[in-house]
């Protein structure tokens, strides 16, 4: 069965074609017959973030050629699709209702059923779609991206169960408001790695949250992102003033590439560590990782020396299926095998259900 995947939940508007597996063996992991995605950045960087608005119309402007192009890839014809299957939450409100509204329009019209589903279970599928040899679940699934720092135990690829997650920011969300602060733009993560590259990530001794509260599995990045900004003001503590936006960082050279690496290398010992505290407290000895954060190539490094150190096995995906995509909706093949079909009425779901 061919499976038409949509996704519109932020910024990256994608469509992807699946080769799901046969009734005779619905063990096997679905094949990603194309996976195309058109990214928003351009449009957003002027204003240093994604803007809901912008987003919402450019996936109207982006949608049907991405899917024309994802269908041309595919070799599939439209008429041999048996499922529509796009995510519903949690994102911004007006860019899933673009995705929605597509899905049940092709639904609708090619009388096959719509599933709807999580992008957070989406981003932790990514990892079985790029190892279809290899068993991920049971695993504890750690899901780093723009809008989620959060551990899972899954018992399967929609069998989720909350371990705990971050108390104020996002680690994809804090490497961007630290890129902002650093003059380098948007988006952060990528740059600040770049940058990251050619400093010393152990002159600056930056907080790291909880990291030593083995039962604690929360994320904290808000007083890391102000440490930078201190850092940057040359003073140890709050200033007395508010900070300037546009004042220039300061010139000496290779500050802010010491200062990256010393702030990338305090958010990715941290995720390391309670990813690591996760697999001991549930015992699970498999570790699945997502979202745009996990292309980072510290944070992989820094991952797999853990796994190899603690016996874990980790599966964490190629950058392209960490970063969204549609081709992670591929989780809704466990769906159509339990059933859950959605009526054609449902409505997008913004905000994090659990
Ligand atoms: O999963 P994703 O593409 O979208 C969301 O669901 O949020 O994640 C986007 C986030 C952004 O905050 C971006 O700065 C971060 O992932 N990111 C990275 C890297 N590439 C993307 N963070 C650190 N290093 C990277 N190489
Ligand atoms: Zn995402």
């Amino acid at each position: 069965m061919r499976l038409l995947a949509i996704e519109t939940t932020c910024d990256e508007t994608g469509v992807a074609v699946l080769e799901g597996p046969s009734p005779e063996e619905p063990w096997r992991v679905p094949r990603i017959r194309s996976s195309v995605v058109a990214s928003q950045l351009d449009l957003h960087q002027r204003y240093g973030g994604v803007v809901p608005e912008i987003a919402a119309r450019a996936h109207v402007r982006q949608i049907l050629p991405v899917l024309r192009q994802a269908l041309r890839e595919s070799g599939v014809g439209l008429e041999e699709i048996g499922a529509v299957a796009v995510a519903t939450r949690p994102g911004l409100v007006g860019a899933l209702v673009v995705g929605l509204t597509v899905a049940k329009t092709l639904a609708w019209s090619l009388e096959v059923p719509l599933v709807e589903v999580d992008h957070l279970e989406g981003h932790l599928f990514a990892c079985q779609l790029a190892f279809p040899e290899r068993v991920a679940y049971p695993c504890v699934g750690l899901v780093v991206s723009g809008g989620h720092t959060s551990l899972y135990r899954c018992d399967g690829p929609i069998d989720a169960t909350p371990l705990g997650g971050t108390i104020d920011d996002a680690a994809g969300e804090a490497f961007d408001k630290v890129a902002s602060l650093l003059g380098l733009g948007y988006p952060g993560g990528p740059r600040i790695e770049a940058l990251a590259r050619s400093g010393n990530p152990r002159r600056f001794a930056l907080p790291r949250s909880f990291l030593k509260e083995e039962e604690r599995l929360e994320f904290s990045f808000s007083g890391l992102k102000t440490a930078v900004l201190y850092t940057l003001q040359g003073q140890p503590g709050p200033p007395s003033h508010p900070p300037e936006p546009s004042s220039p960082p300061p010139p000496e050279p290779g500050f802010l590439a010491d200062l990256a690496a010393s702030f990338q290398e305090a958010v990715v010992e941290v995720l390391v560590t309670k990813a690591a505290q996760a697999t001991r407290r549930t015992g699970l000895r498999r570790l699945a990782v997502g979202g745009g954060v996990a292309a980072n190539q510290r944070f992989r490094e820094a991952l797999e020396q853990m796994a190899t150190r603690e016996g874990i096995d980790l599966l964490i995906a190629p950058p392209a299926l960490c970063t969204d995509n549609a081709a992670m909706a591929g989780v809704a093949f466990a769906k159509l095998q339990r059933g859950l079909v959605a009526p054609l009425d449902i409505d997008v779901t913004p905000g994090l259900v659990r």
